[in-house]
């Protein structure tokens, strides 16, 4: 590269990358393949439409990468004419979603007509801003029935759910989170869906990784519509997938309008060439393995943690996501633990080489600058091969770390 400037950072950060334990629950590290799709001449092709629908000539090419990623993507999720299981044919998907919030706002475009409802989990029980916030663009369109989790569980609550569903009567569900450890049952929210006329969509962004690799239930029974980033478990470049049911209602006409020319220009075709990379990577054994140790991983951390005297919020995970309460209402526990801000345990880890995000916990009581948790995934960590016994040592490390011992 001649641009020194540029690559001297490109060097610092990959450096940085290399130093760091990277606890970062959205993060992950992609092949050298992945890395190759990206920065291919992909780039210099504008492709605005469909696989030969295209608004521009010399797309012979192009054409053949959408359509090998869309068969890809609706292969890993066992969703294509002749994939094994009940849902084999019976979805569509678009894989030009430039990220995780276009392809939401995408979905809301199509199906919510503006002032319309999206139920959504509130940002602080761990929903993520396109679910309805006020601040985004999806609150602002559209008018968010927030929900949230149970105050002594911390777990969703579905009757709460379904009394304020059948009386909110919105447009839309939105199951699949930002900050919820556990495993969501996508059977009774579909009951929810149904005893309140609206479609369900599943935004499986962080754990979409674990239900290629069988470790997450799939959320493809119950669904109308499926988004996902591929950048976080599922270790693809930043970009997004929109699944939809194909039925008389035309959820799939609907998104490719909505998502073209609706949200946007001309797709990034590097970037889907990059996504079609990582799908085939997500269907090997390999990868299945990586999902399983991801999870263990992330088992290890709630565990060790909890045994040290951190309160880990709904008492541990079902994924890659542990939430730990570092405040613990400002009181130091039996063992000493506790009375640390989500800030300050984030800026002393990141101190110590550990990378982790500042995160509200349910009901928090501090302010979202400095809340009372932090939140940490375990699947960037785990992409670098380590396995239980690392993670045992990162939990020691962190719990020194949050006393002031390191
Ligand atoms: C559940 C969920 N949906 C959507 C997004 C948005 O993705 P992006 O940052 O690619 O816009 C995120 C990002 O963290 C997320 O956690």
């Amino acid at each position: 590269m001649k641009d020194t400037q540029i690559k001297k950072l490109i060097e610092a950060e990959k450096k940085r990358q290399k130093k760091v334990i990277n606890l970062i629950a959205s993060e992950n590290y992609v092949s050298k393949d992945v890395l190759e799709a990206l920065g291919s001449e992909l780039t210099n092709k504008y492709a605005e439409g469909y696989p030969r629908k295209r608004y521009y000539g010399g797309n012979e090419n192009i054409d053949k990468i959408e359509e090998l990623c869309r068969k890809r993507a609706l292969e890993l999720f066992d969703l294509a004419e002749g994939s094994a299981g009940a849902q084999a044919g019976k979805w569509h998907v678009n894989v030009q979603p430039l990220s995780g919030s276009p392809a939401n706002v995408a979905v809301y475009l199509a199906l919510v007509p503006p002032g319309g409802k999206i139920m959504g989990m509130s940002l602080d029980q761990g929903g993520h801003l396109t679910h309805g916030h006020k601040v985004s663009i999806t609150g602002k369109m559209w008018v968010q029935v927030p929900y949230g989790v149970d105050k002594n569980t911390e777990i969703i609550n579905f009757d709460e759910l379904k009394a304020k569903a059948v009386a909110e009567k919105p447009n839309i569900i939105v199951a699949g989170f930002t900050a919820y450890p556990r495993a969501i049952d996508f059977k009774k929210f579909r009951e929810v869906a149904d005893a309140s006329g609206a479609i369900l969509m599943v935004d499986m962004s962080h754990f979409a990784g674990l239900v290629a690799g069988k470790e997450y239930p799939s959320p493809f029974e119950y669904a109308d519509i499926v988004t996902t980033t591929v950048h976080k478990t599922l270790r693809g470049p930043r970009s997004a997938l929109i699944f939809a049911k194909k039925d008389a209602r035309e959820l799939d006409k609907k998104i490719d309008k909505a998502v073209f020319p609706g949200m946007q220009g001309g797709p990034h075709m590097n970037q889907v060439a990059g996504v079609a990379v990582a799908l085939k990577e997500a269907k090997t054994s390999a990868f299945k393995k990586y999902a399983l140790q991801v999870k263990k991983n992330a088992k290890v951390l709630a565990d060790e943690l909890t045994k040290f005297g951190w309160r880990v919020v709904s008492g541990g995970t079902d994924s890659h996501l542990v939430l730990v309460d570092t405040w613990m209402n400002g009181e130091k526990g039996k063992n000493g633990r506790g009375a640390v801000t989500g800030k300050e345990a984030s800026d002393r880890l990141e101190k110590a080489g550990i990378i982790v995000n500042k995160n509200a916990i349910p009901f928090d009581a501090r302010p979202p600058a400095d809340p009372s948790g932090i939140r940490l995934g375990s699947a960037a960590e785990t992409t670098r091969g380590k396995k239980e016994k690392d993670f045992k040592k990162i939990a020691e490390k962190i719990d020194k770390v949050l006393r002031g011992e390191w």
